[in-house]
Parts: C-alpha cells; structure tokens; sequence
C-alpha cells in the first residue's frame, strides 16, 4: 500500500489513487477486470479465468438488477451468508489469509458479510470458498470448470456455466502492436503430437487479429537445436503463416528450455526479424520438460528485462515434479503465465486463457521516445524501477490521458494511483518520476477535442540519472507519492532508499551488533540494514554507485527520518553511529542519507551545522586560522555567545550563529567573563 506524505497536488491535472472495486455497490466488466487481475496477482486462484467466468455466470458482472438487493450481500460473486461463513475462521485457509493480508492488507477476520458488497471482497470471498473446497487447482477446460461450478451450486445446471462461458468476447484489441513468439521445445513428440500442436496453434492464429499485421507471430523450432521456423515479417503475399505450419519441421531430442529461450531473445524480436519499436511482446513456450533449471530460469529472466513477457504451457511428464519448473520460468504472477495440461491432446483447453494472456500483455517502454496515433490507447509496463525511470508524455492535438498503477495491469479511471492529464496548451506537461518501488504499470489513451482524435502522441522515457528538466510533476518512491520538481527528481538518484515490506532473510544477529549493513544476497543495487529490534530492512543504492554495503562502527540505529520529524521540517539528525564528523539528511521521503561534514569540521547537532572543530584566530589577516583550541560554542550557542580564551585573558572567545568559534583581542584590558566585556578595571563584586 502507498503511504507516507501525500496528497495535495499542486498542479492541475494530477489526480491520486482511485480504487472502484473497494466501494460499495459498484458494477460491470471493468470493475470484475480489476478484481480478477488483483486476485490473480496474489495466486490465490492458480487460474483466474474461473473467477472471470463466475463473475459473469452469476450476476452478469453485478448487472443483474438483483445483485444488490437491500438486505442481501452476495455481490458480484453471489456468496450467501452460508458460503460466506464457510470462509471464516478456517484453520486450512491460514496461509491464504497470511496471502491476503500480506498482498491486499486485508484482515479477512474482521470481513462481515456486508463488505462483499464491494467487489474485491466478493471475488476474494469466492476465492477462499474454492479452497475451503480444497479446491487449489483449476483445471483449464471449461467442461471441468462448469464441473467444479456445480460443486459450489449443488442444483444447478454445470452446462448453464459452459454455455454462457462459450460466447466471452475475444479480449484482443486489433489495433494493439504485439509481437507473439512460439518456441516448440519438447523431448518427445510423436508425429501425431505435432498434428495436435499444429491444430493448436492454428487455433490459436484463428483467435488472433492477424489481418492487418498488427499483431504478427513467429515460431522457433528444433532440429536438434533451436531454429527459426518462421520469422514475424516472413509473410510475403499467398504464403502465411497457416501454410508454413502445414509444411512444420520438429525433430524431438532432449530439451534445453534455457538454448531455445536464448535464441529467441537473441533472433526472433530483432528489428531485422520483424519485432516493432513499442510493441507487446510474448514468448510462448511449448514444452514437455525443463532442463539445466538454473540456465533456463536465468534466460528467462534476461527475457524479462528485456521486457518480454514469457508464458509457458507445460505438458505434464507423469514422472518428474514438471510443474514447479515450468511455474519458475513463467514470467510473475507465475500462476497467470503457466498452463498446464497432462497430455497434448488436451492442449486445446489452454486457449482462452492463453489468448487473454497474450493480448493483454503490456508493451515495454525503454529509454526513448515512443509515438502512437491519437486513437490508440496502449498499456505499457515501466522497466525496472531500481535506477530512476520517469516518463512525460505529449500530445500533438487533443490532449491525452494517462494512469499509472502499481497493483493493477491495467490501470483505468475505476483503477490508478496516479492520473495525469496534458494537452498541447498547457505550460508545463507533468512528468511521472518513480524509483524503487514494485512494477508500474500504465495506461495512455488519446484524447479528442470535440469528436476527432487525430494527431499523435509521444510517450517519452528517460532512465538512471537522466531526468527532465523544467518541468513538475509527481515522484513514485518506494512507496510514496507527493508532487515534485526537476530539481527533486534528480536528488533522489542520489538517495540511499529504504524499502519497507520485502521478503528478505533476516541475517540480523541478536547477539552481535557490531553489523548493521549487509550485503543483498541476490541484487547488487540493494543491501539490508538491520535496525536496533533485528528488523531487516531493505535499502537501494543511489544509482550507480554499486556495491553499496557499508560495515559501520557497530552501532545500529532505526531510521530517524520518521514522517512527523520531516514533516516537522526536522531534516537533520545526529548520526547516532558516527563520531560527530558526519550526520543524518533526510529527504522529503523518509530516505535517511549519510553525510560527512567537510575536513575539520564537526556536526552541531542543535544549530543543524556543520562548524570548525577548534576556535578561529580572527585577528590573523586573511583567512582565520585555526588555533588548536577545542571549539567551546558547540551546543551552547543560544545563552552562552563569549567564552574566556584559555591561557590568555586579554582575548575572548565569541560564538557566530551556527556555533563557530572566534578568537578575539581585547582592544584594552581584560575579557571579564561575568560582564561579557573587555574591561582596565577589575570586575565590581556583584551582589546576588
Ligand atoms: C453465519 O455466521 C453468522 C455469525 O457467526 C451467523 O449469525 C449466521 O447465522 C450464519 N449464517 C448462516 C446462513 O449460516
Ligand atoms: C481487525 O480486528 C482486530 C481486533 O478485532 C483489530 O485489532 C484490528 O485492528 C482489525 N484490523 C483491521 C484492518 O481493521
Ligand atoms: C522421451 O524422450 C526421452 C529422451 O528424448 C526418452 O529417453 C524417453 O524414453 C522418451 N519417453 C517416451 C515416453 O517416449
Ligand atoms: C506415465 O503415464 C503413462 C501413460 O499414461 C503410463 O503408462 C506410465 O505408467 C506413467 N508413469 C508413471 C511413473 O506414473
Ligand atoms: C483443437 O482445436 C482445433 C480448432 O478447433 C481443432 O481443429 C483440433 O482438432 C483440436 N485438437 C484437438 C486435439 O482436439
Ligand atoms: C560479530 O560480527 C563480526 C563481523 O562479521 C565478526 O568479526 C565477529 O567475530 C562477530 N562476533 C561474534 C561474537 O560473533
Ligand atoms: C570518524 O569516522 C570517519 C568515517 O566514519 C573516519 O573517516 C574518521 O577517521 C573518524 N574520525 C575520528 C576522529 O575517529
């Protein structure tokens, strides 16, 4: 959940957070969109396609005029009181609670029947009712879901289920640039087999808006290793891609998931083999076992980072634990992108679900511009936020939309974090800055002035210390959101960033403090700080300074950088670990920053300072030097300005605001300490 200090915007045209599905009474696929993506995120369901399907064979998404009756609180889902309470308090649901609670922050014990009036209860109240039935895994086919339908429903018709599931929509935009790559990789596929997977996968062409070469497809084959069997622009007039899977080519031999990912990534989604600038990208892997799991897994994340999203359909090898490994190497949620089938003559039940993960996939913005006609919407997907990525975004004509969202894959106006609008009049495009914080994703749409949209938009991208400059905007940073400037965006490159909530092991020693920092086990940008309770925490590293770990003093310390201090203003701390050559700055997101005072200087914490350690000669010409006496003023400089000079009485010592120290010469006599005045006459007793 975002927190910390928001949430007044200053500039037009910015708005923050807004969740539909959280109140009370609201309807329609968008909404039930937003709840099955939420939910299929956390991989409560291995398969969200059933929730979608309930959702619509229940209530018509919540339509039906009876959904909200008064005094009944079924919701979207139409989960009774009774089936409700099959969700509570069940001891086989404690780890699904821990789920629910750790990726929505919802204590399901304190949820009432009523709350289900809002959509994401209804859907999660769904879902724990399937695993209270210790259902945990859907299968694909629509037969056997309409089976496990009837199960919830005793009474009614299972084919009402089938039927109605028959007529969805197909979910792919035409006019989405997306780039789909099939790697066939299998140990064994007999003739017959690859009759099964060529059908598949002209099925699956059938399903896609091929024709006006929006969406293009290409398959890798194997001949012993992996090869092109089709390239994305290999199409030329009265030869297609049907054709060419007439004539496929497949040698089976023992598979190496991790080769034919690499080629893939290295020959199919080049610019030379047909994949587009600001495409949707997808690989879909066809296999029946996953080899050297250690390669295959780290391809697959190469895939990822280069922004390619990775579905795997597994056919399940009745003698291995095939299923996790086939989980691994899908792209997160793992659940979402993994289909299972025990045999390949059921591979066709995979469909569905593999168009609507195909289509919906997001195109991945890179550091560049990206330009797309006014009337096209596109959802896109922020790469990694570990160095800074902000985007701005232009319009030519009209004006133009965007929403960004870190919990949703589709952001909307029911579902965003944070909505921005611009249009070529205004003085200032806003720009989105984020760093360190979960995938964002966003949605930019067109927008017309009167009836046309025509024009163009630019979405431009800029990553690492590269910033916009002249511009305001809103910065996204680990976890928080207020309204910033260029000058912010570009400090924040340079912050020490705490993560709250990562799972990372705990290496926090009670026993010994002398560590505070450790290492990441995994990602060189971050390192864990334990505080003084042995909480880890996470913190990135300013952008490119790697590695970052520090081993301090032995000290441990919690975070002073606490929102009431910066709101406060309180910007500056004592580093508690340090010996008062250095201090605490925080920033306006609760970053704490190590800062070293300049060489013979030390930190004064009262006047927020860093002053001369000894006392200045100001009676030396030029620049004063340093006398070697300790500086006196450090702490005591609002009542206590003159000190005596040490050894010398026709000098003083006279403290500046910040608590430097000054030698001074009496111009006659002697410093009286009690008059605070150079005096020729001894002080006067004084009374009192
Ligand atoms: C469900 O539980 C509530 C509270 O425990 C109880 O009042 C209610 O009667 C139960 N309803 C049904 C239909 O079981
Ligand atoms: C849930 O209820 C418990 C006690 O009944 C309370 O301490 C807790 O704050 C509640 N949590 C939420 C999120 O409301
Ligand atoms: C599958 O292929 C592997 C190696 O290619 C072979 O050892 C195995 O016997 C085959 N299994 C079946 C069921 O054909
Ligand atoms: C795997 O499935 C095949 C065909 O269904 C069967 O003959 C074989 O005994 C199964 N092997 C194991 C280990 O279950
Ligand atoms: C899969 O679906 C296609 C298209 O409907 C069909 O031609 C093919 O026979 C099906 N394959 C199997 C194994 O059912
Ligand atoms: C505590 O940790 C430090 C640094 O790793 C190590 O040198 C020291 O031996 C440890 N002390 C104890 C008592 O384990
Ligand atoms: C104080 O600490 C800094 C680094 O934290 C170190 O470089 C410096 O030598 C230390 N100074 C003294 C006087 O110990």
């Amino acid at each position: 959940m975002l927190r910390g200090l928001y949430m007044t915007f200053l500039w037009c045209g910015i708005l923050a957070f807004n969740e539909d599905i959280f109140k009370d009474g609201v309807k329609g696929p968008e909404v039930v969109n937003h709840v099955v993506d939420l939910i299929g995120q956390t991989c409560l369901t291995d398969n969200e396609m059933f929730l979608r399907r309930m959702a619509d064979v229940e209530t018509k998404d919540g339509t039906d005029g009876q959904t909200y009756r008064s005094g009944y609180n079924g919701g979207i889902w139409n989960i009774g009181q009774d089936l409700f309470n099959l969700t509570k308090d069940n001891p086989a649901l404690y780890d699904d609670y821990q789920a629910i609670k750790k990726n929505l922050n919802i204590d399901w014990s304190n949820v009432t029947w009523q709350d289900l009036r809002k959509p994401i209860y209804s859907g999660l109240a769904a879902s724990l009712l399937l695993l209270s039935k210790n259902i945990r895994t859907i299968p694909e086919s629509t037969e056997l879901q309409a089976t496990i339908w009837g199960i919830l429903r005793p009474g009614n018709r299972a084919f009402d289920f089938f039927v109605k599931s028959q007529n969805a929509p197909s979910e792919c935009e035409p006019e989405k640039i997306l780039d789909v790559v099939v790697i066939l990789d299998f140990q064994n596929l007999s003739t017959l087999d690859l009759v099964h997977v060529e059908s598949f996968l002209q099925y699956m062409l059938d399903k896609l808006p091929l024709k006006n070469d929006n969406t293009r497809v290409a398959i890798v084959t194997k001949k012993q290793h992996p090869l092109a069997g089709w390239y994305l622009n290999s199409a030329r007039p009265g030869f297609t891609l049907s054709d060419a899977l007439k004539i496929l080519r497949y040698t089976p031999g023992p598979t190496t998931v991790g080769d034919s990912i690499k080629y893939t990534r290295e020959n199919m989604f080049t610019k030379a083999n047909g994949a587009r600038d600001g495409s949707a990208r997808v690989a879909v892997l066809l296999t029946d076992k996953v080899t050297q799991f250690e390669y295959a897994k780290q391809e697959a994340g190469k895939l990822e980072s280069d922004g390619i999203s990775l579905v795997v359909i597994g056919v399940k090898d009745n003698t291995t634990d095939s299923y996790d490994r086939f989980k691994y190497v899908a792209s997160k949620p793992s659940c979402r992108n993994t289909l299972e089938v025990n045999m390949l003559r059921k591979i066709n039940d995979t469909i569905e679900r593999l168009v609507r993960d195909v289509c919906h996939a997001p195109v991945l913005l890179t550091a560049g511009d990206f330009t797309y006609p006014c009337s096209k919407s596109i959802v896109a997907k922020l790469p990694d936020t570990t160095d800074s990525v902000s985007i701005m975004v232009s319009a030519q004509s009209g004006g133009v939309a965007v929403y960004a969202a870190r919990k949703y894959t589709d952001p909307d106006q029911s579902a965003y974090d944070v909505h921005l609008t611009s249009s070529p009049n205004d003085a200032h495009t806003p720009v989105l800055y984020v760093r360190g914080t979960d995938p964002v994703y966003i949605k930019v749409t067109g927008q017309s002035t009167g009836t046309t949209c025509n024009g163009a938009y630019t979405v431009h991208v800029k990553q690492g210390k590269d910033v916009f400059s002249g511009t305001d905007g809103v910065c996204m940073v680990a976890g928080t959101l207020r309204d910033c400037n260029d000058l912010d965006m570009g400090l924040i490159s340079h912050d020490v960033i705490l993560l709250s909530g990562q799972d990372v092991p705990n290496l926090c020693d009670p026993n010994n403090r002398s560590i505070e920092y450790f290492p990441h086990p995994t990602d060189p940008h971050k390192f864990i700080m334990c505080d003084q309770h042995d909480q880890a925490f996470v913190g990135l590293c300013p952008i490119e300074k790697l590695p970052c770990v520090q081993i301090s003093s032995g000290c441990k310390y919690t975070n002073p950088c606490t929102s009431e201090a910066t709101l406060s203003g309180k910007m500056y701390h004592n580093n508690p670990c340090g010996n008062q050559t250095d201090y605490i700055t925080c920033t306006h997101f609760g970053v704490a920053q190590r800062s070293a005072c300049p060489p013979e200087r030390i930190w004064n914490g009262d006047t927020s300072f860093c002053v001369f350690k000894h006392v200045h000669d100001s009676s030396a010409i030029g620049i004063p030097a340093i006398t070697g006496i300790d500086n006196p003023c450090i702490h005591e400089h609002a009542d206590h300005v003159y000190f005596p000079y040490p050894g010398d009485t026709s000098k003083y010592i006279l403290c500046d605001i910040h608590g430097n120290a000054f030698a001074n010469k009496c111009r006659d006599g002697h410093w009286n300490q009690q008059t605070k005045t150079c005096t020729t006459v001894s002080p006067p007793n004084v009374v009192g």
